[in-house]
């Protein structure tokens, strides 16, 4: 199995200000993360994240039961919205967000898009979060896109197994001396496949095949009549698996652009 994509940059990036940040075009994606210390933010970074969310939005992380999802929801919201704000202009309690769930046809739920806001065609979005990392991905309109980040998970390998690998994964996996954390970028690039799709976890993760390229990226082969995913793996840091994929026949294009920025203090 290749080494993860290497971030072209280290230092922790500021978001630009509101209508200050041009939108991915062509095959261009876009990555902005954060590490958090997710349970133990302060009262005023607390009230400036809730300040840049949506009421449900802060309805909704309001009803989590541990300080850790609440912080997590907050950071990952806060920093989708003013991602969106950079790009668009729209202050980010404002920018409107819709979500829409392709297995039931159904608005209300599922993958979030944006709806409108200074561009005429609105760029392609997904978030994930796990452990201590929040990230988003950014890409040109009408490019479907996926991120899932993997962080501070303890799994039980034999038990997950027959559920998300398929035998050629895994026994990639096993020649491995790093085999755990190679296990985490595959179920990280599973991951962000279905979640390219905007099917999500309604499509078995084993059914989804990834394949190494050669040029160090990876492809997956989706359940009939969901297409093929060009993807790459997100190197953010060395306790966390990331990976990025886009619904497209051919390969990945050219490399994203890693944005580390700071939430709060935890060594991100
Ligand atoms: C979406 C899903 C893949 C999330 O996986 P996860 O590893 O638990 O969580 P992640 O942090 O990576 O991603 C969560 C984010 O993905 C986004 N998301 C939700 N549904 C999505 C979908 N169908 N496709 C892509 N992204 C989705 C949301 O932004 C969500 O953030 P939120 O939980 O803060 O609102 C998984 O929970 C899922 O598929 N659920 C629905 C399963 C299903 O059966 N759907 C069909 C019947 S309704």
């Amino acid at each position: 199995m290749s080494e993860a994509r290497t971030s072209p940059e280290s230092a922790l990036t500021a978001i630009p200000s509101p209508g200050s940040h041009p939108a991915p075009v062509g095959a261009e994606v876009e990555i902005w993360w954060s590490r958090v210390d997710v349970g133990n933010l302060s009262g005023s970074l607390r009230s400036e994240l809730t300040s840049h969310l949506d009421p449900d939005r802060v309805a909704k992380i309001g009803r989590y039961r541990r300080p850790e999802d609440r912080d997590r929801g907050l950071a990952a919201h806060s920093l989708l919205r003013r991602v969106l704000s950079a790009v668009t202009g729209t202050p980010p309690p404002a920018v409107e967000l819709g979500s829409f769930c392709i297995s039931c046809d159904e608005q209300g739920h599922g993958k979030p898009y944006l709806r409108t806001g200074g561009t005429s065609q609105p760029v392609e979005i997904n978030l994930s979060h796990s452990g201590e990392i929040v990230i988003v991905a950014l890409a040109a309109p009408g490019v479907q896109v996926g991120v899932d980040v993997e962080q501070g998970r303890t799994v039980d390998w034999e038990a997950m197994r027959s559920s998300i690998f398929a035998d050629q994964e895994w026994a990639a996996t096993e020649r491995r001396t790093d085999r755990e954390h190679r296990r985490l970028f595959t179920w990280a690039r599973k991951e962000s496949s279905v979640k390219a799709s905007g099917h999500g976890l309604s499509l078995p993760l084993r059914d989804v095949v990834t394949v190494e390229e050669t040029d160090g990226t990876w492809s997956a082969s989706m359940p009939a009549g969901v297409g093929r995913v060009a993807g790459a793996d997100l190197d953010l840091a060395p306790d966390v698996a990331a990976a990025v994929a886009v619904l497209r026949e051919q390969g990945w294009p050219e490399p994203p652009v890693l944005h580390q920025v700071q939430i709060g203090l935890a060594g991100g």
